[in-house]
């Protein structure tokens, strides 16, 4: 009989697996909720209770108004949404923006500034652990500014960023404050009151909700042009037939995940991580970070080959660098953390499940010391 290796998924960052609760609750609305929220029929008036229900569950959970959540496809499509809207809302202007945001920000302000004349843009760098400054940023603020874009944390180190300081520096500049609050969600609380930005952004499927769903907070008074034009769904924000399943799921999937635990054992997993290998720099570290996730870079591996020899082991772990038009291309976090492009390629992200114990830092520490001794023996270093 075949002795079937154990398989350890260590990549929450990326997505998680979607909770049995979620997956029942949508198929009894996939089965019961059917008809399109905007008929008047029973079975249309069926569909909006649902997503009615889904929406004042997410108000409620972050502290807002019902009208202020509008469902989209997920975190990327949201962050587009407030980057198109806005740069679409005015004339002229101008963005500051972190250095470390998710590509769906970097790369739509880079791209919409310049289709757009009268737009500029400023990227604001972290510090060598990975947080960027309130002050810094701020004042990165002209007159002309109209949006700043800070994430709540972040995805690949896990850094928790300022944004309460930011979102209230904005308020008394009269700038409006975007946060990504991908990663935060289910990690932090997430109480959008007490925040008080005025766009905020989430996907369902990182907190173990469906695939292709998000939200986008948008505070009472905040416009947008709108990216989707059509049927006037989502009170005009957002039009398009309502997936009312997957909103429902991703109001399910919400306060599910309890990370408390997580913490010791990715604390754990460092201590004995840095005993094992004194070399290792762990990116990070000296900042407050989300409980589950682990960055770090083990001295003369490449991270790519780390990576697939982890998988082969069957660790799912994530590399920091990125594919980009079939190259690879190292972590832009790292980089604007000052981290050497060799640093920048050879990192590996680790992000615990809620689940994670012992035994799986223990079997993770003996897979990461093999692969080493392995590739330094192919490198004929051992
Ligand atoms: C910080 C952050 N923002 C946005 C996204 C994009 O979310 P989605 O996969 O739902 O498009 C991600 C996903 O990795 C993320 O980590």
């Amino acid at each position: 009989m075949t002795q079937h290796q154990s398989q350890y998924y260590l990549d929450y960052n990326a997505t998680c697996p979607q909770l049995p609760e979620v997956t029942q609750a949508m198929r009894e609305v996939v089965e019961t909720a059917f008809g399109n929220p905007s008929s008047l029929h029973w079975a249309g008036r069926n569909a909006r209770r649902k997503l009615d229900d889904a929406r004042d569950a997410m108000a409620k959970f972050f502290h807002v108004e019902s009208g202020s959540v509008v469902f989209t496809s997920g975190g990327t499509e949201s962050n587009n949404m407030v980057i198109q809207g806005v740069i679409a809302g005015f004339e002229s202007g101008h963005i500051v923006l972190s250095a470390i945001e998710h590509p769906a920000i970097l790369q739509a302000v880079e791209q919409w500034c310049a289709r757009f004349s009268g737009w500029s843009f400023t990227t604001v760098k972290p510090n060598k652990d990975g947080k960027v400054e309130a002050h810094t940023l701020m004042q990165a603020c002209t007159d002309d500014t109209k949006l700043v874009c800070l994430m709540w944390a972040n995805n690949e180190t896990g850094v928790i960023q300022p944004v309460f300081e930011v979102a209230q520096a904005c308020r008394e500049k009269h700038i409006l404050c975007f946060v990504d609050a991908v990663q935060a969600l289910g990690k932090l609380d997430v109480n959008l009151d007490k925040l008080g930005a005025d766009f905020v952004s989430f996907s369902a499927h990182k907190i173990g909700g469906p695939r292709g769903v998000g939200a986008l907070i948008q505070k009472r008074g905040r416009k947008l042009e709108s990216l989707m034009i059509g049927g006037g769904q989502e009170r005009g924000r957002r039009s398009g037939t309502e997936y009312v399943a997957g909103a429902y799921g991703f109001a399910v999937a919400l306060g599910v995940l309890d990370y408390t635990r997580a913490q010791s054992v990715r604390d754990d997993f460092e201590a004995k991580l840095k005993q094992a290998i004194p070399k290792v720099a762990i990116f990070g570290e000296g900042n407050a970070r989300t409980a589950n996730t682990s960055m770090f870079c083990v001295p003369g591996l490449e991270g790519e080959t780390l990576l697939m020899q982890m998988d082969l082991m069957g660790f799912a772990v994530a590399s920091g660098s990125a594919c980009s038009s079939g190259k690879r291309e190292p972590s832009h976090v790292l980089l604007a953390m000052g981290a050497p492009d060799v640093q920048a390629r050879s990192s590996l992200r680790v992000s615990f499940g809620v689940d994670a114990d012992e035994s799986v830092v223990d079997a993770l520490l003996q897979g990461l010391l093999k692969v080493q001794e392995r590739l330094k023996k192919m490198s004929g270093r051992g």
